[in-house]
């Protein structure tokens, strides 16, 4: 680890819209909205809630991504001017043409009456924009999916699909300014890369963008009390609803170091820095059941943002990813300056608020091990609306079939208790027992030892429990027919 000889940048630099922006003295705390609305006048991207919820300010923010230039969408609300260094903003100022004429998702949203108050607009046609470049011609489930992070309260939303299905009606993504500059725009972000540590901000809310992961190491050793930053889904919140300081905060978001994806000797090993959409696809192939689940999480803003990193080190006991890793069996990677260790993912939770991690160390990995011939995998969220909610329940089971008998078996939940936990009563009730209805019956009876949970507004007590129960049945009911169990099955979440 050799980063003495870095160089200190003091200033962010990156693109807006069409122009390059360099700044210095930037606070750690600033977002990016307050920054766009009354630094830059730029008031098309609307606050409605200021945490992640209603969509009303999304931008794209353009970034590269091991060398490739990745446009998403963003809550501009929660996400920090700082970690946009390197990065292209493109805003809904920048869609209109050089003649004044609507952009083809604009025009199809006038056309299809996809706007009422118009408060929320801006940021649907942000998302509508993302959509389309990506997939021209989307589905329905594809363009619900696109808009679980996007809340109108007026239109409805009928209107607004049919504008999503008309876009290719009025132009192509090929003849799209932002696809057409692309190279262009990828080059200047290559460009801005200096390979410096930056450092901006006043001492009271400094901001500091290591270099590299190695740098990464250093400056959180030389820092321990520093709040790491990541997707900001939760930091952000910190920020604009309890005014919390979070200086000197150490920005991770944009370290490819920590967005690698390997496969090796039948483990799967994610970046702790990997966003829910970036870790999709490599989850997607090798880990099939937890496709339908993923895409539960949040909506698409927040999953662009949010990473698998902050997910496990905030220590929540209503994060959805440890339960159904830990039922996987996942390890984690911790790591202080050059030393790293290693634990099974249960272990780093100890008890509400409190994870086995040292001041100065950070997670930087997880790994999975692929599901084997004849275990049976599931991951379920219950959550009071389908879309952008937190979860009640989740739960994860991994169950493994040999002749007609459960030979190998994990569950574990969220929601349940003051950590992600793992019901070893149920399990108990499963191991070594024949694969039938009574064995999954007796689960569900067992389940009920495992939890005293949670009492809260999300969920009363004896729901939480009810509904625990249920999914052990729902599991039965799902796979009693697969008596043999070949392969990881998936189920819907
Ligand atoms: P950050 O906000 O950047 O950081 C979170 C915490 O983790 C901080 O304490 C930070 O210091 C620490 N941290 C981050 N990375 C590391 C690291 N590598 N090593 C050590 N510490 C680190 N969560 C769900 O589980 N399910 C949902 O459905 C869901 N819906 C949401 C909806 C909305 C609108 C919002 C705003 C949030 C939602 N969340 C949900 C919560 C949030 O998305 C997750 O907890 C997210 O995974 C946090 O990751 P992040 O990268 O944004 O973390
Ligand atoms: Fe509501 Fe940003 S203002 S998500
Ligand atoms: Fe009014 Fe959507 S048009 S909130």
């Amino acid at each position: 680890m050799t980063t003495e000889a870095l160089p200190i940048r003091r200033e962010i630099r990156f693109l807006l819209n069409g122009r390059d922006v360099s700044l210095s003295d930037v606070p750690a705390s600033r977002t990016v909205l307050d920054f766009l609305r009354l630094d830059q006048r730029l008031t098309g991207s609307k606050e409605g809630c200021a945490e992640g919820d209603c969509g009303a300010c999304t931008v794209l923010v353009g970034s590269l991504k091991n060398g490739a230039l990745c446009y998403e969408t963003v809550n501009a609300c929660i996400r920090f001017l700082a970690s946009l260094d390197g990065c292209h903003v493109v805003t809904i100022e920048h869609l209109r043409g050089s003649d004044g004429s609507l952009h083809p998702v604009q025009q199809a949203m006038v056309d299809e009456h996809g706007s009422q108050c118009g408060f929320c607009t801006p940021g649907f046609v942000m998302s509508l924009y993302a959509l389309w470049m990506e997939q021209p011609e989307p589905s329905l489930e594809a363009i619900e999916t696109a808009l679980q992070g996007n809340l109108c309260r007026c239109t409805g939303y009928e209107p607004i699909i049919r504008a999503a299905h008309a876009i290719s009606r009025y132009g192509t993504p090929a003849s799209d300014a932002l696809e057409a500059e692309r190279e262009a725009v990828r080059a200047r972000l290559e460009a801005l890369r200096d390979g410096a540590r930056v450092v901006t901000g006043p001492e009271d809310n400094q901001a500091i963008l290591p270099a590299d992961v190695d740098d990464f190491a250093a400056a959180y050793q030389q820092h321990p009390e520093a709040t790491i930053v990541a997707g900001a889904t939760d930091v952000g919140l910190w920020v604009t609803k309890f005014l919390r300081p979070i200086s000197p905060a150490i920005f991770i978001g944009h370290l490819d170091g920590l967005r690698q994806v390997s496969l090796i000797e039948n483990t799967l090993t994610l970046g702790a820095g990997l966003s829910y959409t970036d870790s999709q696809a490599a989850l997607t192939e090798h880990v099939p059941h937890l496709e339908a689940y993923w895409k539960r999480i949040a909506g698409w803003q927040v999953r662009n943002m949010g990473t698998i990193g902050g997910n496990i080190a905030n220590g929540s006991p209503i994060g959805d990813t440890p339960p159904v890793l830990i039922a996987l069996r996942a390890e984690l990677s911790l790591r202080k300056g050059d030393h790293r260790r290693r634990m099974p993912l249960e272990d780093f939770f100890i008890d509400y608020g409190k994870q086995d991690r040292q001041p100065g160390e950070f997670v930087e990995a997880v790994h999975i091990p692929l599901p084997s011939d004849g275990q049976i995998d599931a991951a379920y969220k219950i959550s009071k609306r389908r879309d952008e909610d937190i979860s009640s329940v989740a739960m994860g089971l991994s169950v493994s079939v040999e002749n007609g008998t459960i030979t190998d078996c994990r569950i574990a939940c969220g929601g349940m208790a003051a950590t992600p936990k793992r019901a070893n009563e149920a399990e108990q009730a499963l191991l070594g027992q024949p694969w039938s209805e009574a064995t999954f019956e007796a689960a569900a009876v067992a389940i009920a030892r495992d939890y005293t949970p949670l009492d809260d507004w999300r969920a009363s007590s004896d729901y939480r429990m009810m509904v625990t129960q249920n999914l052990i049945r729902r599991f039965w009911l799902e796979h009693g027919d697969d008596a043999k169990g070949s392969g990881s099955i998936r189920l819907s979440a």
